[in-house]
Formats: C-alpha cells, structure tokens, sequence
C-alpha cells in the first residue's frame, strides 16, 4: 500500500512559524514521526511532498492518477480556503483522500473556518497538531483496507 502526504504553503516553515499557534514541531518531526507510525503496518509505504505552490500541488496530485498511490493525507494550509483548483485534482484523481489541519481552524480567524477541499476528502481532522497526521495515517490504512478489492496493507 501506498499513501503520499502532501504539505502546503509554509509548512517548511514549521518549528519557527508561529509557535504559539502550530507548536515548535518541524516538517522533519512530521515526516519522522510518520515514518516511524508507517513501520507498524505491513508493506505500507509513505510519500512525503511540500511545495509553496498550488500549481505544483495540483500537478502532484493529478500525477499520483494511476500510480500506484492508495490514499493521500494533505494539509493544503492556506490553499484549503481558496482553492478550488486543488479542489477539482482531489475530485478527478479519486483517491481517498484525508485532509488534516495542525491547528483548529475552526477555533480561527472567520477566513479560515471553511476549507474549500474538505468537500473532496473522506474526511478531516482539525486541530490534533502533529498527532493529526498520524491519526489520518492509521484511518487512511484502516479505509483503504476494508474498501479495496485486493486490500493489503
Ligand atoms: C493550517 C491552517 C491554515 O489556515 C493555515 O493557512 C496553514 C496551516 C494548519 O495546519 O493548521 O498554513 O492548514
């Protein structure tokens, strides 16, 4: 099985970004600590992509089409509240998708309590910080096992 994660703008900034709001977490931690997660399930192997560019998310998303890749994780960060292009690639790839948000954007400024992309996941986890992506990590394999034909993990 294959999951990619996808990290939008800013992510790489993560550690020195605002403490106060995302923690001193880094995308290193991130990638760490999911990689770690990822050794408790069998033949699961996990992708990591981050860009500052919402072009070259939607190329990756849209390249992931017919790759091999069973699930994406993305944390669209700003993107998740315009972008409608992101949107549409989720949409047409098809692959179960969960979008995560280290902070509760719910809890935020009114422009970031509507994400454009959640409409096009299985669903979202808000607020979790770094533990998000590994709650999204264990659901995407639980999903993906009990809803693909030939499922293995
Ligand atoms: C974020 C929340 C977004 O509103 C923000 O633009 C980000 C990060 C989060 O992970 O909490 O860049 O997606």
């Amino acid at each position: 099985m294959k999951i990619c994660v996808i990290n939008g703008p800013n992510l790489q900034l993560l550690g020195i970004r605002e403490p106060d709001v995302y923690g001193k977490i880094t995308l290193d931690d991130i990638v760490a600590r999911m990689k770690n997660l990822a050794k408790n399930f069998k033949n699961l192997k996990v992708e990591f992509f981050q860009s500052n560019n919402e072009g070259d998310i939607v190329d990756k998303i849209g390249n992931l089409y017919n790759s091999g890749c069973d699930g994406i994780i993305i944390n669209p960060a700003a993107y998740t509240h315009t972008s409608i292009a992101i949107y549409d690639a989720l949409k047409a790839v098809n692959i179960p998708t969960i979008e995560v948000h280290i902070s509760n954007i719910y809890k935020r400024e009114s422009f970031r309590q509507h994400s454009v992309t959640a409409g096009a996941c299985l669903g979202q986890i808000s607020g979790l910080g770094i533990t998000g992506y590994e709650c999204a990590l264990s659901a995407l394999v639980d999903y993906i096992n009990n809803n693909s034909e030939n499922s293995k993990e």
